[in-house]
C-alpha cells in the first residue's frame, strides 16, 4: 500500500517504537495522529511529525478505555478527512516476577492495555475501513513473545502478546480484500518500556517507580528507528509478519519442531482425518441448511 497522502493513527506513539513508526510513516508522506496516555509526549512527537511537512495531531488516549479510542477515531477522521492506517502499538509490561507471584491486578492491567487496547482499536476503526472502498491497513504490535520465546518472569506479558497474534491471525482472514493486517514481532528494542509502571492508570493501581535495572538491559536493544522503518516497508510491501531480530527464528523453529514431534507420536495423520477439521464441519452444516 502506497503511504503517500494516506493518514495513520498510531497508539503509544509518544515514545519508543510508536514514535519511530510515526516518524517513518510521516517520512513516507502520511499524515499521523499521535495518540498516547502521556499527552506531553504525544504533543512533542506530533510536532516532530509536522516538521516533516505532513499533517499531524496529538491526542491523550488510554487505549484500555473504549470511549477514548472511539473519540480518537472521530477526531482523526474529522481532521484528516479519512484514515487508512491504524497501528495498535500501545503496550506495557508489568514488573518482572514468576507467574504465581503476579497479582490479579497485574494480569488485568496487562490485558487491558495490550489486548483490550488492540480490540478497542479494531472495534473503533475497522468498521469504518470496511465501509470504505479505500485500501486500508492495520498493524498490531505483538512481540517476539508472540512467536514462542518463553520469557521467564514475564508470563503475563508473554500471554498477552500471544493473544495479539491470535487476534491478528483471525482478523486477517475475516477482512475484505482491500484491508490488510500485519503483526509486529520485535525482540528487544531500546525504548522506555521499562518505565511502564510510571505511566500506569489510576484504575490499574496508579503510578509506581520503575526498576532501573530493566533500563540497563533495554538500552542494549535494537534502535527503535530500525523497527519504525521495517513497519513502513511491511505496509508498503503488504506483509503479515513484521520481523526484526533474526535469532528469533531459532525459538519459533524449536516450538514448531516440538509440536510436529508430538503430533507424529500422539496423533499421526491418516486418510480422512480432515473430517474433524472444524472449518469443514461448519461448512457442511451450513451447506446442509441451505
Ligand atoms: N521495547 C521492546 O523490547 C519491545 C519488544 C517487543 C514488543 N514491544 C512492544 O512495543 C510496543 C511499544 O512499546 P515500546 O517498547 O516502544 O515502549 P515505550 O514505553 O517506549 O512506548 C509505549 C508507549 O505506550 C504508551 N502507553 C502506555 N499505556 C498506554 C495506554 N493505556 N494508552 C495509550 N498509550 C499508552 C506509553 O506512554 C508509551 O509512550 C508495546 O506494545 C510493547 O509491548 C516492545
Amino acid at each position: 500500500m502506497d503511504l503517500r497522502g494516506r493518514s495513520a493513527v498510531i497508539t503509544g506513539a509518544g515514545h519508543g517504537i510508536g514514535r519511530a513508526i510515526a516518524l517513518a510513516l510521516g517520512k513516507a508522506g502520511a499524515n499521523v495522529a499521535v495518540a498516547d496516555i502521556d499527552e506531553a509526549a504525544a504533543e512533542a512527537v506530533a510536532k516532530e511529525v509536522a516538521d516533516l511537512g505532513v499533517q499531524s495531531l496529538a491526542a491523550r488516549v488510554d487505549v484500555a478505555r473504549e470511549q477514548d479510542v472511539v473519540d480518537l477515531a472521530d477526531r482523526a477522521f474529522a481532521a484528516f478527512g479519512s484514515v487508512e492506517v491504524l497501528v495498535n502499538n500501545a503496550g506495557i509490561i508489568p514488573d518482572s516476577r514468576k507467574l504465581w507471584q503476579f497479582g490479579a491486578e497485574d494480569f488485568d492491567w496487562c490485558f487491558a492495555v495490550n489486548v483490550r487496547g488492540v480490540m478497542n482499536g479494531i472495534r473503533a476503526f475497522v468498521p469504518r475501513f470496511v465501509a470504505s472502498d479505500s485500501p486500508a491497513w492495520v498493524v498490531n504490535t505483538g512481540s517476539e513473545h508472540s512467536l514462542g520465546i518463553p520469557h521467564l518472569r514475564a508470563g503475563i506479558y508473554t500471554a498477552s502478546k500471544h493473544a495479539v497474534l491470535g487476534l491478528s491471525d483471525v482478523l486477517k482472514r475475516e477482512l475484505p480484500p482491500h484491508i490488510g493486517v500485519s503483526v509486529l514481532c520485535p525482540g528487544i528494542v531500546d525504548t522506555t518500556l521499562w518505565r511502564a509502571t510510571e505511566r500506569r492508570q489510576d484504575d490499574h493501581g496508579g503510578r509506581a517507580p520503575a526498576d532501573p535495572a530493566a533500563a540497563s538491559v533495554m538500552q542494549h536493544g535494537l534502535p527503535a528507528e530500525v523497527v519504525g522503518q521495517k513497519v513502513r516497508e511491511a505496509i508498503e510491501q503488504e506483509h503479515f509478519f513484521i520481523l526484526t531480530h533474526p535469532h528469533v527464528v531459532k525459538f519459533a523453529r524449536e516450538r514448531w519442531e516440538a509440536i510436529e514431534a508430538a503430533f507424529s507420536h500422539q496423533a499421526p495423520r491418516y486418510d480422512g482425518d480432515e473430517d474433524f477439521d472444524v472449518t469443514n464441519i461448519a461448512r457442511k452444516v451450513r451447506d446442509a441448511k441451505r
